[in-house]
């Protein structure tokens, strides 16, 4: 029966090939053409589309999320013992108590550190320190980490998730430091990867840009490692656990502490996931160190060392070659190599590594430099890695060639050019989206930023996302990359010290590794305002020991600490190669500036601000009476309202410590050689809000929240753009019941002299003075109508404004930032709403409140006001306007393109509409 089936079966198969001959023959024609077209392709391809074993997939999407650990869990899992905390606190409140938690098996039976610590060990010079997995399994009787579990129930979330930034708000209580938003506690993420048969042989990673915090990691049940520090990158190494063309489920489990921070930290996979896949020969993470010397406008030398790891049984001979292509401003590589580079080859043994060494020179470089005088060049290194011939690996990397170089009197020079730091400070947040990295928030940032004149950034204080380090290279930021807050000493009970002692090698080693490449990074600073400053000559062995690890790591780059209490006579400053101080160049508490006393003491090194003025303010809130003085702490009634919590807009203010911008710009100029400052902050971040604990989000921002440049923006642009003709005038006109009372008008300009009229009448023509960095009329009389200033620079007509009283609110008006954006499910497009009079001008006291909808392929994000003491929880569609101004970020569904539709309205005002295009990528960035 069987064989007659099959003899038919051939039969049939015979008929139709001889009926199908002639087309047979027309195929093989067709074929041998197409074989010829791709040869020709092949050929005529460049170099670049060498095939890789190397993968790269985002696992962004379609994760399930729960909080907490499951009910019934025999015993806790911890990454460690610490001390028990009762969870109200934030750092600014209670102290952690002293006992250990009771519940955990003083055995360390659930505590994970052990199985962890290994994740560590690429990272860890010494093998004799390299940490040994103990046998176990620990938590493999939970039922989350168990592939069979049925997570169906869960939220279905993608990444970067943060899981906290929804809120609501915890409005009682003492949560202000870490941003009044519950971000501690356990959560766990659970997804299956896809691992076909013919992956096996190969080998297997869990890349993770960051995870907020003391990150588990299990693979089909068995603990496969983590990484405790929430800001790091980190790798985990899933190969011995696959189950190649079988079902391989990942659960993630994140165990953020109470009171771990001073601001706020987010929780949860809060940055993108990447699964990899290589050949067992391959370089290593993070494995490319690419560097340039002997920089000139004709000629650079390129350094390219790859180390190479071998996870196979065999000891592998290997050969590698680099080519250099330049890239061009839309990231597209040029057709050839514009460089060449032959490693010098050799065998790497079985599960041993190797670095190989090799260099180029090239002439006429594309320099990378800041704008606006010098332009980001980037170029790509293609590494290709054979085995016997084979291709097993091809590695890129982008870099760029420039000369940085620190000068104790002339301060940072790029490419021979005097770059004066124009700096912030920025904290990873991105306002209502939270700690969730999305590229085109951080780079509306950046855009803000620049647009003021700021061409640094400080990444306070933690390793950035390093898409913002992809965002800083291209846009051409100098950037100080910050590892740590913290050391031994502790600033919040549950802070980074607790594992310091054990990761210090490990996280500073991962986050050099990691940067190292991008040619915005200029310095690594390896501690913020670290305890140890206090400690003598203990802290300064821990300085040398972290300096030392820096540049066994990147001897290409300088190091510093910055520190607000070190003085020029202590053991820690010695330590460092470039002095940076926080507040105390300028003068801190008192205490007379320290500039000229670390000069003396470090003629050789250059000296500057890491942080300067930490200026409060809420934007748009002008309180009255105004300070006489231009700089002074925020205090009840002298720049600070009690009652309502808003810090006055004039700009005078600061916390104690700090200084308004204008006692900063004085020191500076006193001080020509400091090479610029980083101002504490760019943008307002959640947490910390000094001098008002019972808000949510920062006052130190010359941009709030939201994104909307304060009063004080213009200073610092009349300051870092003095080339802009323009005049600021503060405050609004728009003062029903102030008539006849002192209304201090002040006018932020590049001008050196201006003249103010009230309607029409001229309130005096001021020069400013040494030292004076805004013209101010502290005596002006408020009368509705229009102010105005007419200015001068060297005697000639520079800039003139004028501001209006407006009529009350009577229309509202949307604005996207973007009208086209992709539809990737990650785009955005910024909507302004403004509300208007029935003149179409901008009523700038208004707080109406305002109703938002949406129609169309697109969603509401989050909507904001940069209103520090705006309790409504980030993703409402209602919102009031906060003076004048609110935020709605929208973003497009994956994959659904058309039109968008965001509407606002709101009581007596009526409604405004605006469409936004949702398109493919390409389109979107036209
Ligand atoms: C500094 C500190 C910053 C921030 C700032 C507030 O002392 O380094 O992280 O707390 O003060 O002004």
């Amino acid at each position: 029966m069987k064989k007659r089936a099959k003899r038919e079966q051939a039969l049939q198969l015979a008929n139709a090939t001889s009926a199908r001959a002639s087309a047979t023959v027309l195929k093989w024609v067709t074929l041998a053409g197409c074989l010829f077209l791709w040869a020709l392709v092949v050929l005529a391809a460049p170099a670049h589309a060498q095939q890789t074993p190397r993968t790269r997939e985002s696992i962004n999407q379609d994760w399930r999320f729960t909080r907490g650990d499951p009910a019934g869990m025999t015993a806790d899992l911890r990454y460690d013992v610490r001390p028990e905390f009762d969870d109200t606190g934030d750092g600014k409140a209670a102290d952690a108590r002293p006992e250990e938690a009771a519940r955990i098996d003083g055995s360390g039976a659930n505590v994970l550190k052990r199985w962890i610590l290994p994740t560590a060990n690429p990272f860890i010079k010494d093998p004799a320190q390299h940490h040994a997995r103990p046998a176990g399994n620990p938590g493999e009787d939970v039922s989350y980490v168990q592939p069979g579990f049925d997570d169906s129930s869960w939220e279905q979330v993608n990444l970067p998730h943060d899981w906290a930034i929804a809120g609501p708000f915890i409005t009682e209580g003492p949560y202000g430091g870490m941003g009044r938003l519950k971000s501690w506690g356990i959560g766990w993420y659970r997804r299956s990867i896809d691992v076909p048969a013919s992956d096996a042989g190969k080998s297997i990673f869990l890349d993770v840009d960051g995870a907020m915090s003391h990150a588990t990691v299990w693979l089909n049940g068995t603990l496969v490692g983590g990484w405790p520090y929430g800001y790091n990158s980190w790798r985990v190494d899933l190969t011995r656990h696959v189950v190649p063309g079988g079902r391989n489920v990942l659960a993630i489990r994140l165990d953020n502490p109470p009171a771990s921070a001073r601001w706020y930290p987010g929780g949860g996979l809060y940055r993108d996931i990447w699964l990899t896949k290589t050949d067992p020969v391959r370089v290593a993470h993070w494995g490319s160190a690419v560097t340039t010397r002997d920089v000139s406008a004709a000629s650079a030398t390129i350094d390219v060392r790859l180390t190479l790891d071998n996870a196979s049984a065999a000891a592998a001979g290997v050969s590698a070659t680099t080519d250099i292509y330049a890239l061009g401003a839309d990231g597209k590589r040029s057709r050839r190599p514009v460089a060449q580079i032959t490693h010098t080859g050799g065998e790497v043994a079985a599960g041993g590594s190797l670095t190989l060494a090799g260099r180029a020179a090239l002439a006429s470089p594309r320099l990378w430099g800041p704008p606006p005088t010098q332009s980001p060049n980037l170029y790509l290194a293609v590494s290709t890695i054979r085995t016997s011939g084979r291709v097993t690996d091809v590695f890129e990397t982008r870099f760029g060639i420039r000369d940085v170089r620190f000068d104790a009197t002339r301060g940072v020079l790029v490419n021979g050019e005097k770059v004066r730091i124009q700096g912030v400070n920025n904290h990873h947040d991105l306002g209502a989206l939270g700690a969730a990295f999305n590229r085109r928030a951080a780079q509306r940032q950046l855009q803000i930023l620049r647009e003021m004149g700021v061409n640094a950034v400080r990444m306070s204080h933690n390793p950035p996302a390093p898409g913002l380090l992809d965002l800083t290279d291209e846009m051409g930021f100098l950037v100080m990359d910050e590892v740590f807050d913290s050391w031994e000493l502790k600033k919040t009970p549950l802070d980074f010290h607790l594992i310091f002692p054990e990761w210090r090698e490990a996280d500073l080693r991962a986050m050099i590794r990691r940067d190292r490449n991008h040619p915005s990074v200029i310095l690594w600073s390896v501690g913020n305002e670290v305890g140890e400053q206090y400690s003598g000559e203990e802290g300064a062995q821990l300085t040398r020991e972290l300096v030392a690890i820096a540049k066994d790591e990147d001897p290409s780059r300088l190091t510093t600490v910055a520190m607000n209490f070190a003085k020029a006579d202590m053991p820690m400053p010695a330590e460092v190669d470039v002095i940076s101080l926080n507040y105390q160049g300028a003068g801190i508490r008192g205490i007379i500036g320290q500039y000229p006393a670390f000069h003396a003491a470090f003629p050789d090194k250059v000296i500057l601000s890491s942080e300067s003025a930490s200026a409060l303010s809420s934007r748009g809130e002008y309180l009255f009476p105004v300070a006489g003085a231009t700089s002074g702490p925020v205090r009840p009634y002298s720049g600070g309202d009690p009652v309502t919590h808003q810090v006055s807009a004039y700009e005078l203010h600061a916390s104690d410590f700090g200084s308004s911008a204008d006692r900063v710009f004085a020191s500076d100029d006193q001080h020509p050689y400091v090479a610029g400052e980083f101002v504490w902050t760019g943008f307002d971040y959640l947490g910390e809000p000094t001098p008002y604990y019972t808000s949510r989000s920062s006052y130190s921002g010359i941009i709030d929240l939201a994104g909307f440049a304060k009063d004080r923006f213009w200073l610092y642009q009349s300051r870092w753009r003095p080339e802009l003709k323009f005049a600021h005038i503060l405050p609004h006109w728009t003062w029903p019941g102030r008539e006849g009372q002192i209304t201090p008008v002040h006018v932020f300009s590049s001008a050196d002299e201006a003249e103010l009229f009230v309607n029409g009448t001229s309130q005096g023509k001021i020069k400013k003075r040494d030292y004076e960095y805004r013209f101010r009329w502290d005596y002006v009389t408020y009368a509705p109508g229009e102010v105005r200033v007419e200015t001068w620079k060297d005697g000639k007509p520079w800039a003139s404004a004028s501001v209006r009283t407006t009529g009350a609110a009577s229309a509202l008006a949307l604005e996207p930032d973007r009208a086209v954006i992709a539809a990737d499910g990650k785009d955005l497009s910024f909507v302004t709403l403004r509300v208007l009079d029935a003149a179409g001008a901008m009523v700038r006291p208004a707080k109406n409140p305002i109703r938002f909808s949406i129609e169309g392929p697109g969603e509401i994000v989050a909507t904001d006001n940069g209103d520090p003491t705006d309790m409504t929880a980030f993703p409402s569609h209602q919102r009031d306007a906060f003076n004048g101004l609110a935020l709605v970020i929208v973003r497009g569904l994956p994959g659904k393109t058309g039109k968008v539709t965001v509407r606002a309205e709101a009581e007596g005002l009526g409604s405004a509409s605006t469409t936004i295009s949702t398109t493919s990528r390409t389109a979107a960035m036209k």
